[in-house]
């Protein structure tokens, strides 16, 4: 998947480091390396949307430590697997669960939002009454060198991420 790193910026006055979007402590932290590897069946080389991560972690430094998330690894949604949970599905939701806020960005694919995106969300959304998304704020971005860049793509990821009852920030658009 082209960059779509559900993030989460951090509380303010945390560690904040020289990266990251959440509160992790810098033991902790997934460098842009491991992510890179840990999402390599997904990111494209010169992924548009991770050089975009990054230039919005960079701008946030002091402010927010960024911790990118690794979807690529998640199995298509499948409901008999929570027999024995994937550890994949298990590391991505205790990640968006103890964020402070995630910062999603997506490329535009046939105007939508990438699949895998939408993968880690009904993942994120189970057992029912176990979903990590209820209250979570939220933003969303992302590009696409197209004419509107990735702005449809977004707008329906908008709309998932509400009825997911995200709290969700008005912008970036
Ligand atoms: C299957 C597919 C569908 C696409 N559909 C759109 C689209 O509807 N609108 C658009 O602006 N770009 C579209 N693109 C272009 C991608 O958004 C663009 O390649 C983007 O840079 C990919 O993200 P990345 O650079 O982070 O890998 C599409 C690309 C692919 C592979």
């Amino acid at each position: 998947m082209p960059a779509i790193q559900p993030c989460a910026p951090a509380k303010s006055g945390e560690d904040t480091g020289s990266a990251g979007c959440r509160f992790a402590k810098s033991e902790e932290r997934t460098s842009h390396d491991q992510f890179r590897r840990g999402n390599r069946r997904l990111l494209a080389q010169g992924s548009l949307n991770l050089k975009l991560a990054q230039a919005l972690e960079k701008l946030a430094a002091g402010k927010l430590v960024f911790d990118y998330v690794d979807i690529g690894d998640l199995p298509a949604y499948n409901d008999d697997l929570w027999v024995n949970p994937p550890a994949s599905v298990l590391r991505m939701k205790e990640q968006v669960a103890k964020a402070d806020g995630l910062l999603m960005l997506t490329p535009e694919y046939n105007r939508s939002y990438a699949g895998i995106l939408k993968n880690a969300m009904d993942w994120g959304s189970r057992p029912y009454g176990q979903g990590v998304w209820q209250g979570k704020a939220t933003a969303v971005a992302g590009t696409s060198p197209g004419s509107i860049g990735a702005a449809v793509g977004q707008a329906r990821l908008r709309a998932d991420l509400a009825s997911l009852s995200t709290v969700l920030a008005p912008s970036p658009r």
